[in-house]
C-alpha cells in the first residue's frame, strides 16, 4: 500500500466522521471513556448504528458509570437490552461490569481486555486503540471486506482469514490506530458498503485493486446463503385479570435468562397444521414459527410471575415474545387474523 494511502484516508476521516455518541472527534487529544467504547462495541457487534444510538443513550442514563452498572441485578440488564437480541452479549456485559468494577478499572491493553467476559479478539483490539491508544489491528467485517477490495482477494473472506489480518497490520502499523479503525468503521459503513459501493467518494479508491478491476462489488466473493433449518413451537398466553403469566428462560443457551411465554419445547420442522396466530422469528442457526395459544390455566409444573398487561414493557420481552404478545392482542381484537 502506498505511504499516502493512510493519510489520505484519515484526512477524509476528519472531513466527514459521524458524529457518534461513543466518540470523540478525529484527532481529539481527549481520550474517549472506556466505559462508554466497551459498551458501544459490544452494542454494536451485530447491531446497526442506527439501533444502537437510542439504546446506548438510553443505557447510560440509566447505569453512568461501570460501578453503576456492576451493582446491577442481572435480570435488570437482560431486560434494558431487550430487542437488541444475542442476549449473552448482555449476560457476558454485566459479569464484565463486575470485574472490572472490582479491579478498580479496565486494562489498558489487548491481552488484559482479552481476558474478561464478552471481548474477543476484535473488542479488545478496538478498546485499545480507541479508548487507550494503544497500536493495534483492529478487524472487524467492515475491516476485512475493504482490505479485501483494496487488494481485490478472489476468494471468499472465511478462506483467507490470515492473509487479510496480515494486510490489515499493514494499514494500522504507523497508527494512530484508534482513528484508523473509526476512520475504516465508517468507510465500511458509508462508501465500501457490501453492495453499491460508493467509489466516487473513496479515498482510497487510487490504490484499490478491486476499484482498477472495474467490479469492485465482486471482492470478495459472496458464499450462497444456505437455506436455516425450521423449528416449531407453540407459546401460551394465559391471561388472567389484565396480567400475563411470564416464565425465565433457563440462564444459559439461547435467550437465556430473558422473560418468556412459558410454552411447548421447539422442534424440528414445519409447524402443525394448527387455526392458531403465529409469528416466525429467524435466528442465527435456524428458523422458528411459533404458534399462539390463549390457555386459561398455568400448569403445574411451570414458575413464572404475573405481568401486568399494561407494563408488558418493563419484564424486558425478547422481540419474538413481544411479537407473538402483539400478534395475539390483534388477533383478540380480530379474530377473523386465526389463519
Ligand atoms: N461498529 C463497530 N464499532 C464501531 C464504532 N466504534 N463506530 C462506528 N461503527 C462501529
Amino acid at each position: 500500500m502506498p505511504a499516502t494511502a493512510i493519510p489520505r484516508l484519515l484526512d477524509h476521516y476528519r472531513q466527514t466522521a459521524r458524529e457518534l455518541p461513543w466518540r470523540t472527534p478525529p484527532g481529539s487529544n481527549e481520550p474517549a471513556d472506556p466505559y462508554n467504547v466497551w459498551l458501544s462495541e459490544i452494542m454494536l457487534q451485530q447491531t446497526t448504528v442506527a439501533t444502537v444510538t437510542p439504546r446506548y443513550r438510553r443505557f447510560l442514563e440509566r447505569w453512568p458509570t461501570i460501578d453503576d452498572l456492576a451493582a446491577a441485578p442481572l435480570e435488570a440488564v437482560l431486560a434494558e437490552w431487550a430487542g437488541l437480541g444475542y442476549y449473552a452479549r448482555a449476560r457476558n456485559l454485566h459479569a464484565c461490569a463486575r470485574k472490572v468494577a472490582a479491579m478498580g478499572g479496565f486494562p489498558t491493553n489487548e491481552t488484559g481486555l482479552r481476558a474478561l467476559p464478552g471481548i474477543g479478539e476484535y473488542t479488545a483490539a478496538a478498546i485499545a486503540a480507541i479508548a487507550f491508544g494503544e497500536q493495534a489491528t483492529v478487524v472487524d467485517t467492515n475491516v476485512e471486506r475493504i482490505v479485501a477490495r483494496l487488494h481485490a482477494i478472489d476468494r471468499p473472506i472465511k478462506d483467507t482469514r490470515p492473509q487479510i489480518r496480515a494486510l490489515a497490520a499493514d494499514l494500522f502499523a504507523d497508527g494512530p490506530s484508534g482513528d484508523i479503525a473509526q476512520a475504516l468503521m465508517d468507510l465500511g459503513a458509508t462508501i465500501c458498503r457490501p453492495t453499491a459501493p460508493r467509489c466516487d467518494a473513496c479515498p482510497l479508491a487510487g490504490v484499490c485493486k478491486a476499484y482498477a478491476s472495474g467490479t469492485p462489488e465482486a471482492f470478495p466473493p459472496k458464499l450462497a446463503r444456505t437455506a436455516k433449518p425450521e423449528r416449531h413451537g407453540t407459546a401460551w398466553i394465559i391471561e388472567q385479570d389484565r396480567n400475563i403469566f411470564l416464565v425465565r428462560r433457563p440462564a444459559s443457551g439461547l435467550l437465556g435468562g430473558m422473560a418468556a411465554l412459558p410454552g411447548t419445547d421447539w422442534r424440528d420442522g414445519e409447524p402443525l397444521q394448527a387455526p392458531l396466530p403465529a409469528v416466525r422469528h429467524v435466528f442465527t442457526h435456524f428458523a422458528l414459527t411459533l404458534q399462539i395459544e390463549s390457555r386459561d390455566a398455568v400448569p403445574d409444573d411451570i414458575d413464572g410471575w404475573w405481568q401486568p398487561i399494561d407494563r408488558l414493557e418493563e419484564a424486558g420481552l425478547p422481540t419474538l415474545y413481544a411479537k407473538a404478545v402483539a400478534v395475539w392482542r390483534a388477533s383478540e381484537r380480530e379474530p377473523s387474523l386465526i389463519a
